[in-house]
C-alpha cells in the first residue's frame, strides 16, 4: 500500500508541482541526488573513486513527450561522456528509454540511444540501460537487442532486470545465452500481481535464484564483444545483506574471484557497506544520478523505505 502509494505519486504532475516548491524538498532529495549540474556529477565521481568506488551516472529525466525533449537528453549524456573522458574518472553512465523517446516513437529512440552508445563506443566507455515498468520492458529489451546486433556496439551496452517479475528468468537465460552484460535488481515500479511476484519474500527468494543463475551463465557466456577486451562483469544492484551474503556464499562455492563480478548500489544509501565491500576486496559501483528532474527518482527512494518519507514529510511541514 505504502511503496504504491509513493509510486503512483512519483507520475502524478499536481504531486510534482506541489511538491517541487518547497526547497526543503530538494534538500531532501540531494541526499540521494548527486546535483543539478554534470560538473556536481563529476564531484560526486571523483569522491567515490577516491574510496575506489567505480560509479555509473544518470541524467535524470523519464516519460518525455516531444522530440525536443529527447534529444535534449541525448545531447546531455554526449556531455557528461565527453566530461568523463576529460577528468579521466572511473564511470560510465545509465539511461532510461523513456527518456530517449520510446513513448513517442521506437525508432526515434533507437536513434538518440545509438548516438549515445556511438560515444561510449568512441570514448572506450559503457552505457546501461535502466528498466523501467512492464509497459516497456518488450520494447526496451527490443531496442538493447538491435544496438547488440551491431558489433560494432555489442561489447558498450548492458541491460538491467527486475527480480520481481516472473518473466525475468526466461529473460536473464535468452540475453545471457547472447552474451549481454546484465545488472540485476529488485524492481522499483508497481507491477500488478499477474506480472510480478506480490509478497518481498518471494521477490527475495527470485533474486538470490537470479544471482546464481547469472554468476553460472556469465561464467560460460562469450565476452560480450567477441574479443575478451571487456570482462563480462554481472553486476549485483541491491542493498539488502542477505542477498549480498548470498551472493557472496555462492560466488565462494564456486570458487569465483571477488572482482569477477560488482555490487552495485545507490548514491547516497548505505554507504558504510559500500566502503565495506571496497574493502573487503569486492568491486563496488554506485549510481550517480544529477539533473533538475529529480522528483520521480526522489519518490522512489522514499517508497523503498518508510523512514524516510517520515523524516521528509516531519522536516515539510515544519519549514
Ligand atoms: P530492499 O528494498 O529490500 O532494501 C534492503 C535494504 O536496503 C533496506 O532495508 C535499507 O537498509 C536499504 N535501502 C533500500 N532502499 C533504500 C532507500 N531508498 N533509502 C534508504 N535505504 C534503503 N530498479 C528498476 O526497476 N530498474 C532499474 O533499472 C534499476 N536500477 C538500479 C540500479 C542500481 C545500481 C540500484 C542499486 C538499484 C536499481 N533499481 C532499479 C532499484 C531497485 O529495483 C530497488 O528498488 C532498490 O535497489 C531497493 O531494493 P534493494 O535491493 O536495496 O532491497
Amino acid at each position: 500500500m505504502f511503496r504504491s502509494f509513493f509510486i503512483f505519486l512519483s507520475q502524478a504532475h499536481w504531486a510534482r508541482s506541489f511538491t517541487t516548491r518547497f526547497r526543503f524538498a530538494w534538500l531532501a532529495a540531494s541526499r540521494f541526488v548527486a546535483g543539478e549540474t554534470a560538473d556536481d556529477a563529476i564531484t560526486a565521481i571523483r569522491v567515490l573513486n577516491a574510496k575506489g568506488i567505480n560509479a555509473t551516472v544518470d541524467l535524470l529525466g523519464e516519460s518525455v513527450t516531444t522530440e525536443a525533449e529527447a534529444a535534449r537528453a541525448a545531447e546531455g549524456y554526449l556531455l557528461i561522456l565527453d566530461k568523463i573522458a576529460a577528468h579521466g574518472v572511473r564511470s560510465n553512465v545509465s539511461i532510461k528509454l523513456t527518456q530517449f523517446g520510446l513513448d513517442i516513437d521506437q525508432n526515434l529512440c533507437l536513434r538518440n540511444v545509438r548516438r549515445v552508445v556511438e560515444k561510449a563506443q568512441v570514448t572506450g566507455n559503457f552505457v546501461r540501460i535502466d528498466m523501467e515498468g512492464t509497459p516497456h520492458t518488450d520494447r526496451t529489451i527490443a531496442v538493447f537487442s538491435v544496438l547488440r546486433k551491431d558489433a560494432q556496439f555489442a561489447g558498450n551496452a548492458g541491460l538491467v532486470l527486475q527480480a520481481y517479475l516472473y518473466r525475468t528468468e526466461a529473460d536473464l537465460l535468452a540475453l545471457t545465452e547472447a552474451g549481454a552484460r546484465l545488472r540485476l535488481c529488485k524492481g522499483a515500479y508497481n507491477e500488478p500481481p499477474d506480472r510480478a511476484f506480490p509478497r518481498k519474500a518471494d521477490v527475495d527468494a527470485n533474486y538470490v535464484r537470479l544471482t546464481r543463475l547469472l554468476l553460472d551463465r556469465a561464467q560460460t557466456a562469450p565476452p560480450a564483444d567477441g574479443s575478451g577486451r571487456i570482462p563480462p562483469l554481472p553486476a549485483l544492484a541491491t542493498h539488502d545483506e542477505k542477498m549480498i551474503a548470498a551472493a557472496k556464499a555462492y560466488a565462494a562455492e564456486k570458487r569465483l574471484p571477488r572482482k569477477y563480478f560488482e555490487f552495485q548500489m545507490l548514491y547516497g544509501i548505505r554507504r558504510d557497506l559500500q566502503e565495506l565491500l571496497v574493502r573487503e576486496g569486492y568491486a563496488v559501483r554506485v549510481y550517480v544520478p544529477y539533473g533538475t528532474s529529480w522528483y520521480p527518482y526522489f519518490m522512489r527512494r522514499l517508497a523503498e523505505r518508510p523512514a524516510n518519507v517520515w523524516f521528509f514529510v516531519s522536516n515539510l511541514f515544519r519549514r
